[in-house]
């Protein structure tokens, strides 16, 4: 094949796995589709757990709609391209200068320690082996020097704190971690209304859940009168401080002009759906967008988010990457968001049922699924590498 050999993609062996495993009457410990995967993670985990992940904001109306954007695009198969040996495929792709062995990132998920103690160290080593991304929130349960020790290639998810102190500490730390991007979510100045945490009367960080990078942080520990672990009392007013700082009212686009001068590393607007948001944050200096609407957890109502990845696709043409989250649920997603113009996505709410069930293995398992999906899907529909798939792949409506 001399220099120009293909890339061999093995995602799809799982398929092979499961079947000779079976011969020898093992079955799958865990489902293997999204659907089954929160199906059993409802009847596992406890409801505070469970309803955390799962729910949206009000009627959850949105949330429904983000799944059900997809299956208004249908792909064309095309027959006899040499796509379905492995070597005849190759997903990788490299975004924003983060190779990865497929157009996937793990997307940013707070609170991970309320579903497993594997936590996020298990979700970035789980991504690691795959070869995928991972993108770390800063509501992690775990700090991020903790993360970062559980190797892989990592991004930080920043919520621009009102203290700006406090902002350009985490930032910085997460560039000394070694995190290779900056996704800094611009949907979340306050939280959706969201039905099933009020019904529980549930909020996790009042119970100093997700707050772990604030706790370790030098910065916000100079705000507090004592160290949070001295006492119940001191602890609860480190979370009160936390409260105070954590929605942010005052951004504005030009602020990334100062979030620039914190790290060179590259930076992402996660949350924007408007094409006219997505221009005004790389005029101000953005990386890219993250075309999302938080998993229908802030505004219910709000448009689907693939229903205006093409406008934001058209809006910034060359001038940055566009990422998608926000409904992904099977492989064939992924193939219709990279043809509607994605350059890769970050898949949400599956793995983390995965996580709930089974620790870092169930991360492991949700990942290997979605790949082994999107590397069938191609190979099937005549897809050779992630730049065939474009518009002409796609009949919508
Ligand atoms: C989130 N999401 C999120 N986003 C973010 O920028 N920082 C965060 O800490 C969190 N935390 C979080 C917790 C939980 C339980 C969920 C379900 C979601 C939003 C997340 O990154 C992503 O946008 C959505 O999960 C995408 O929707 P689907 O695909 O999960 O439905």
């Amino acid at each position: 094949m001399g220099a120009q050999t293909a890339r061999v993609s093995n995602f799809g062996d799982l398929q092979n796995e499961i079947y000779l495993a079976g011969l020898g009457g093992t079955r799958p410990s865990l489902p293997v589709t999204a659907a089954g995967l929160e199906a059993a993670a409802r009847e596992q985990l406890r409801p505070e757990a469970f309803d955390y992940v799962a729910g949206a904001a009000s009627t959850e109306r949105t949330a429904t709609a983000n799944v059900a954007a997809f299956a208004r695009h249908h792909i064309v198969p095309r027959m006899w391209r040499g796509t379905a040996a492995p070597e005849g495929r190759d997903l990788q792709t490299t975004v924003l200068g983060t190779a990865l062995a497929a157009p996937v990132l793990t997307a940013p998920i707070g609170v991970l320690g309320l579903v497993h103690p594997d936590a996020e160290r298990g979700v970035v080593s789980a991504a690691s082996e795959l070869g995928i991304g991972a993108v770390v929130s800063t509501a992690s349960s775990t700090p991020m020097e903790d993360v970062a020790d559980a190797a892989g290639q990592w991004w930080f998810q920043l919520y621009w704190p009102a203290d700006e102190e406090v902002a350009r500490s985490l930032v910085q730390r997460a560039q000394a971690a070694g995190a290779s991007a900056i996704v800094v979510t611009a949907d979340t100045p306050g939280m959706g209304w969201r039905p099933r945490d009020l019904e529980l009367a549930h909020l996790p960080f009042l119970q100093a859940n997700g707050i772990a990078n604030y706790l370790s942080d030098p910065v916000f520990r100079a705000r507090l009168a004592a160290p949070p672990e001295e006492s119940a009392q001191a602890l609860q007013a480190a979370v009160l401080t936390w409260l105070s700082m954590f929605g942010n009212h005052t951004l504005r686009p030009a602020d990334l002009s100062r979030l620039r001068g914190w790290t060179d590393l590259p930076i992402v607007v996660k949350g924007v759906l408007h094409p006219d948001d997505a221009t005004a944050v790389l005029d101000a200096g953005a990386d890219g967008v993250v075309v999302s609407n938080h998993g229908g957890r802030q505004v219910d109502g709000a448009v689907a988010a693939l229903d205006v990845l093409p406008a934001v696709v058209s809006a910034v043409g060359a001038r940055g990457v566009v990422l998608l989250d926000s409904g992904l649920r099977c492989g064939a997603d992924v193939v219709v968001a990279l043809a509607l113009g994605a350059d890769a996505v970050f898949y949400g709410r599956p793995w983390v049922y995965g996580l709930g069930l089974a620790g870092r293995a169930g991360v492991v398992h949700a990942l290997r699924c979605l790949l082994a999906d999107l590397d069938l899907t191609m190979a099937m529909a005549g897809l050779s590498c992630v730049a065939d798939i474009d518009r002409s792949v796609l009949v919508s409506g």
